[in-house]
Formats: C-alpha cells, sequence, structure tokens
C-alpha cells in the first residue's frame, strides 16, 4: 500500500477523518507537478516544487495534529457551532414524498446561512414510512441524505430530531421497536458524515413515555448509536415535554461526554400558545400581550436560570432547542419576547433553535418569499 492509499484508508476509517482529505489531495498533486522555478534563475529562491511541497506537508501536519485533538469533538465546542438555529421541514408532507415537489426549497439552506443562523434542526416523521419490519424507505431515507448533504455545503450545523412525540407518547411500548430501528438505521447510514451531523434521540418525551421509561429507551438508543458513532454528538433531553422542571429526572451515561442537553422553553404558555387549536387550556385566548414588565422578564430569566445551573452542575452544555410565540399573539409583543428569550438563552451560554422556519409560527414567509422581518431581526441582532 502506497503512503497516499495508506493516508486514505486511515481517513475513511477514523471519524472526523474527512479533515486530512484536502492536505492528502494537496500533497498528492504537488508530487505529481512539473518542475518549476529554476534555481539557475532565482539563485536565492527554492525551486518552487520544493516550496510548495512543503507548504503542503507543513498544511498536512498541522491537519494531522488538530485531528487528534479534535478526537472525538468536545460537546462544548460542537454547542458553541450551534450557536442560532431555526426547526425546518417538520411538517412539509410533500417534501418527503418529493423534495422537489415541497414547500422547502434548495436555496433556502444558504439563505438561512446567510441571515446569520448556524444550524438547523430537522425535525423528522419517519415512523408513517416504515414496513412492517420497520425499515424505513428508501425514497425517505435518499430524501434525507439530500437534506443533510445540502446542508453541509451552505456550511450549516445539522440536527436530526426524531420528532415522533406524539406516537411515542400514546404508546411508548408498541413504539419502542420503531424507535429503536430508526436509530439503527438512521446512525450506521450517516457513521461517516462530517461532525456537523448531530444526532437527537426524540423531540419532546411526554405522558406514557414517563420519566422513568424515557430514561431506559434513551440508554438503549446511546448504545446502539454509539456502536457505530462513537465520536458522533448527541443531542438528549429530559422527559415532560423537554420542560426544564425535568431536568433533575434525566439520567445519561456518565462517562458518555459527548452529549448536549436541549430543553424547551414556551414561558408563559398563555402568551405563546394562545389561540393554538392543539393547546387546549390556551386555544380560545386571545389579545394577550407581552410588553417586556421586569416581572415579565423575570420569569423567564428566573426559569432559564434554573436551566443554566443544572448545566454548571452536571457539566453538561444546554441547547434551547424550541421557543417563539404562535402567530395569533400581537407582531410586537411576539418580536420583544423573541429577542428576549434569545439574548438571555445566550448570556447563559445556550445554543438555540427557534420554533420555526415555516408552517406555524414562521420567521420565513414561503407564500411572499421573504423573512418575517421582525420574527428574524429579533432573533439575529447582528452580533460581530
Ligand atoms: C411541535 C409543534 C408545536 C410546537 C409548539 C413542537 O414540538 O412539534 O407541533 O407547534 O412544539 O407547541
Amino acid at each position: 500500500m502506497s503512503l497516499i492509499q495508506s493516508l486514505r484508508a486511515f481517513k475513511k476509517h477514523i471519524p472526523g477523518g474527512e479533515n486530512i482529505k484536502y492536505s492528502v489531495q494537496l500533497l498528492y498533486s504537488i508530487y505529481y507537478l512539473p518542475s518549476g522555478g529554476h534555481p539557475d534563475k532565482h539563485p536565492n529562491r527554492p525551486p518552487m516544487k520544493r516550496l510548495f511541497f512543503s507548504i503542503a506537508l507543513f498544511t498536512f501536519i498541522i491537519s494531522m495534529s488538530n485531528l487528534s485533538f479534535s478526537q472525538p469533538v468536545a460537546a462544548k465546542d460542537q454547542n458553541l457551532k450551534l450557536d442560532r438555529g431555526v426547526n425546518i421541514i417538520g411538517y412539509d408532507k410533500a417534501f418527503w414524498q418529493d423534495h422537489t415537489k415541497g414547500r422547502f426549497k434548495e436555496s433556502y439552506f444558504k439563505m438561512i446561512k446567510d441571515a446569520g443562523f448556524s444550524t438547523v434542526r430537522v425535525n423528522l416523521h419517519p415512523f408513517s414510512q416504515m414496513d412492517s419490519q420497520h425499515l424505513i424507505s428508501p425514497l425517505w431515507l435518499q430524501t434525507l441524505d439530500w437534506v443533510v448533504d445540502k446542508g453541509l455545503e451552505a456550511n450549516l450545523m445539522i440536527i436530526l430530531d426524531l420528532h415522533e412525540f406524539t406516537a411515542m407518547a400514546d404508546n411508548p411500548e408498541a413504539k419502542k421497536e420503531m424507535f429503536l430501528s430508526f436509530w439503527k438505521q438512521v446512525a450506521p447510514r450517516y457513521k461517516d458524515k462530517s461532525d456537523k451531523v448531530l444526532f437527537e434521540l426524540l423531540n419532546e418525551p411526554n405522558q406514557k413515555l414517563t420519566v422513568e421509561m424515557w430514561n431506559t429507551f434513551l440508554a438503549e438508543a446511546v448504545k446502539i448509536i454509539r456502536e457505530t458513532n462513537p465520536y458522533r454528538t448527541l443531542i438528549i433531553g429530559p422527559g415532560n415535554w423537554n420542560g426544564i422542571e425535568s431536568l433533575n429526572t434525566l439520567k445519561l451515561p456518565e462517562n458518555d461526554r459527548n452529549i448536549i442537553v436541549t430543553v424547551h422553553f414556551y414561558h408563559p404558555m398563555r402568551f405563546t400558545h394562545q389561540g393554538a387549536a392543539w393547546a387546549n387550556e390556551y386555544r380560545n385566548l386571545s389579545g394577550i400581550q407581552w410588553t417586556g414588565t421586569p416581572e415579565e422578564k423575570e420569569e423567564v430569566e428566573s426559569k432559564l436560570r434554573v436551566a443554566a445551573d443544572w448545566s454548571l452542575k452536571n457539566d453538561r452544555p444546554l441547547f434551547l432547542g424550541e421557543f417563539g410565540a404562535y402567530d395569533k399573539g400581537d407582531m410586537d409583543s411576539r418580536s420583544r419576547y423573541t429577542a428576549f428569550v434569545a439574548r438571555t438563552a445566550e448570556k447563559l451560554g445556550f445554543s438555540w433553535a427557534y420554533w420555526q422556519f415555516d408552517s406555524d409560527f414562521i420567521v420565513y414567509d414561503i407564500e411572499k418569499e421573504t423573512w418575517v422581518k421582525s420574527i428574524l431581526n429579533a432573533l439575529i441582532d447582528k452580533k460581530d
């Protein structure tokens, strides 16, 4: 095996080894570069080929040393990279049949990046796409490949979020096999993908999927994923809808430090979910404002601080995976609230993802092909 072949094999088998791909390619092409920069013409300069080769070698050595330091990636560093994100494609049914016919278009990946987001949290509903053996339809998986590749091309971090929380909450025992089967198929499929791809085990475990049951389900899923993805960063949240109040019930594998913990935040619900048809208690409410009084701010801050204290105590970085206020509230209140939650989360060191790009709570209006400016500006306060 030649040096180049060995390096290629190395790259293939070491997760994140693709970091060295470019310097290997550079070395390879320069090795075969014709000699240039004749020494007689430029007596004080080394021949061009030797100079290029030295630069490439230097780049290679640097990338190799980065490699050894970054394996496995640290959850804290990954969380810094998640930074500011947005939830995408969850309820775009046509998209999952044929991505060219969905609402979400390829150009949106770059547009999201250019608007100032670093991350997309892709909300996945694969259960209806499974056959009797729980095998996911090849077409659905190909669509997911496309999402991952296009997201990476746009230089985004990509969270694959299993969003089957309703099915899991209704009958967790019956659905457990589907839950584990999903990760048995998805984890090996993306095992060689960039470390910019993260796996989020399950959105908002709730109701019959109790906190105790969730702790056992998640431990099994982590074990399955780690067989093929020893260095993949995972995202896991507590039961009771990823509520901050339930963080203390969450049991994670103690020695697995490549985990980011997620919580969701919609307090006060009577403001954020006023008029929301799916929220029984709040569906008939309207006209509730959020003016940013000291009391309102303190309510948000004190709850988020509970999460920050937990994070510090347990040495687990935090990702606020969903927050926002439903479209029925007045826009001024919604923007004010959204900005305050985002800035408070940042102050406390959390990364975040806004709920959501399209469908409801929208930050982008697909019909008009334009950003909802007040929500976008609330989220992205142009930092340097
Ligand atoms: C659910 C959405 C819901 C949102 C806010 C998400 O986790 O998937 O259906 O609109 O939470 O309630």
